[in-house]
């Protein structure tokens, strides 16, 4: 997820990319960029300033935008995915003398196969980057036909992609096309904008118009005329947005949380999606020998807070799917017990900014130790993503709230593709199994969605447990591992003391703290552990506790057992930490929001924990 901007108008094009990006920063800040055309000089250069880093670091190169000539341009702030955060990697690109110059926001999954065959017709690249086949690829096809050249590249293009577009020889004139990344154009006083979101704009309009899959726009100064794919002209509606900058980057949700919470579908779906091919899982980007993934004896896993909680799933999974022994490890834990590990062993970790102090002191314990580390990152180009020997990158974008939801979900995905990835290689799956389970994979987002259309049953619970003293978390399996996440959750946002135990732990001590009136979540996802968790449910019931059960669709007797029910839609078994934990994330969002606490930046806590 990156921001991207565009202006063409009567004004300096430059200070007004930059204020823009400032609003979409949100989006993504590793790198940024701007190109501008100078249509006031005879042969209206296109200058191009790029930076690594904060787009401070842009506004200082340009001198708040002062230096670069010109009324129009566009302009980018990073997220990375293809190519670390560099200069020569940030945005825009351009193809050769510049004559045509691209921003865009989103991935292109066929990028590799394009690259070689431009690279084979004469082009040559300069960065590592997705976008810069889609520069080439509109030269490729320019014959003095703007509309034409994108009508045909993108076409060609796989994957999602919102795109900005200067051409040399159309002069204060930008293009813009999309598909699945999202694109909104504005009609201002002084000229007309595109942009990724809202937010860049709402300074200078709230005249704007959504663009579909698909449409080509092309603005001037003074016109903005929307084009079919078949290069039909279009007529379409614009309206006037009501929402306050800040709104606007929270995409109207009163939180980042809340945000990214109803992110997760599209985040899950950018993360499985291209590593999904005919029914099977392609994991070939990690570059495992086949022979590295079949002479494993054994998994080490590691990681902190919430990733360790992905962790113990994964870890039930991996060894279920694939009958590798897995160890899980807090990451703070691992170095000092001086782990015995034995040849033959992978070590994963798994982080979302990349930069958690214990995870990479735990995986450069290992490394230290001759094992191999592959990562699970959902930052590029961070300490983590670029000292492990093998990255699988979660593409969740970035994350703002301190309470990890989106890049959670995209870390169980990447689990659950990695086991399916060693399972087939292994044969410990037949490849009815595989194609099966790849299907439940696909399902996931749609079944994600479906869960957050019942958020207002959920608040209604939450704000009825809002002033609990203790909530406790109960499970078997994967659910004891979603019931560990569900508590944490709860604890970083509400403050509540919580909780999360082993169901069948329960009567060796800690049943105890359970009194009348204790809320208590029961998590009932397993088949094969339905019933005894139900019983464990039973057992803090008769000593007075209120019983939220969370179970899936066809379980219908835990209502004689529980106070409260939540369904989830039926999944795979393994799957269901990936929906089960919905649910969990909007008690503890409503539960913080009941208490009037800071949801998106909790006390004492910060997003990356960079020392030990
Ligand atoms: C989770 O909501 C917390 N922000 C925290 O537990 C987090 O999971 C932990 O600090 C690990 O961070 P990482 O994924 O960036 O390594």
């Amino acid at each position: 997820m990156c921001g991207i901007i565009g202006y063409t108008g009567k004004e300096k094009a430059c200070p007004i990319l930059l204020d823009g990006l400032r609003h979409l920063e949100y989006r993504g800040y590793d790198s940024a960029g701007v190109a501008v055309e100078n249509s006031d000089r005879e042969d209206h250069p296109i200058e191009i300033v790029r930076v690594k880093g904060r787009l401070q670091a842009l506004t200082e190169k340009t001198n708040d935008g002062a230096s670069v000539e010109g009324r129009c341009g566009i302009g980018h702030t990073r997220w990375a995915t293809h190519g670390e955060p560099t200069e020569l990697n940030a945005h825009p690109h351009a193809a050769k003398d510049r004559r045509v110059v691209v921003v865009h926001n989103g991935i292109i999954e066929n990028f590799q196969e394009l690259r070689e065959v431009l690279t084979r017709r004469g082009y040559e690249f300069h960065s590592q980057t997705d976008t810069e086949v889609v520069a080439h690829l509109l030269d490729a096809y320019y014959q003095g036909d703007a509309l034409d050249a994108i009508a045909r590249a993108v076409t060609r293009l796989r994957g999602t992609f919102a795109l900005g577009i200067l051409f040399r020889e159309e002069p204060g004139v930008i293009y813009a096309v999309r598909k699945d990344s999202p694109m909104i154009i504005g009609r201002a006083e002084s000229g007309n904008l595109i942009a990724s979101d809202v937010p860049a704009i709402l300074k200078y309009t709230r005249n704007v118009c959504y663009v579909k899959d698909l449409e080509i726009v092309r603005l001037t100064e003074d016109s903005i005329r929307f084009f079919s794919i078949d290069k039909e002209e279009i007529q379409k509606e614009f309206t006037t947005v009501q929402w306050d900058a800040d709104a606007a980057e929270k995409g109207g949700y009163a939180h980042f949380m809340l945000k990214e919470i109803h992110e997760q579908p599209k985040a899950v779906a950018d993360t499985i999606h291209p590593r999904l091919k005919d029914g099977r899982v392609d994991l070939s980007e990690l570059g495992f020998e086949e022979s590295e993934i079949a002479s494993l004896r054994r998994i080490q896993m590691a990681a902190c807070g919430s990733a360790y909680h992905v962790c113990v799933t994964g870890s039930y999974v991996l060894e279920k799917l694939t009958g590798i022994p897995v160890d899980v490890d807090l990451a703070s834990e691992f170095r000092y017990r001086e782990p015995v590990i034995e040849p033959n062993t992978l070590m994963v970790v798994v982080s979302q900014s990349g930069e958690t102090a214990d995870t990479l002191a735990a995986m450069r314990y290992a490394q230290q130790k001759g094992v191999p580390v592959l990562a699970i990152v959902n930052v590029v180009g961070s300490s983590i993503a670029r000292e492990a020997d093998k990255v699988l990158y979660t593409w969740a974008g970035p994350e703002i709230a301190v309470a990890t939801t989106k890049a959670y979900s995209t870390q169980l995905a990447a689990c659950y593709l990695l086991a399916l990835y060693i399972a087939q290689i292994r044969g410990t799956m037949t490849d009815e199994a595989i194609s099966s389970h790849v299907e439940e994979l696909l399902s996931l987002p749609g079944k994600i969605e479906r869960l957050l259309e019942e958020k207002e049953r959920i608040q209604w619970l939450a704000n009825k447990f809002s002033a609990e003293r203790d909530i406790f978390f109960i499970g078997r399996g994967l659910d004891y591992a979603s019931s560990m996440e569900g508590s944490l959750k709860l604890k970083e946002i509400s403050y509540i003391h919580s909780e999360a135990y082993a169901a069948g732990e329960l009567k060796h001590g800690t049943i105890s703290l359970i009194e009348k009136g204790t809320l208590v979540v029961g998590v009932a996802t397993q088949p094969q552990l339905v019933e005894k968790e139900i019983s464990n449910m039973v057992e803090v019931r008769s000593r007075g506790a209120c019983v939220l059960g969370i179970t899936s669709y066809g379980n219908y007797t835990i209502e004689d057992h529980d106070d409260f029910t939540i369904y989830i839609p039926k999944t795979a078994d393994c799957f269901y930490p990936s929906l089960v934990v919905i649910p969990l994330q909007l008690l503890a969002y409503y539960v913080s929001l009941a208490r009037g606490l800071d949801v998106d930046k909790p006390r004492n806590l910060a997003k990356s924990v960079t020392v030990e």
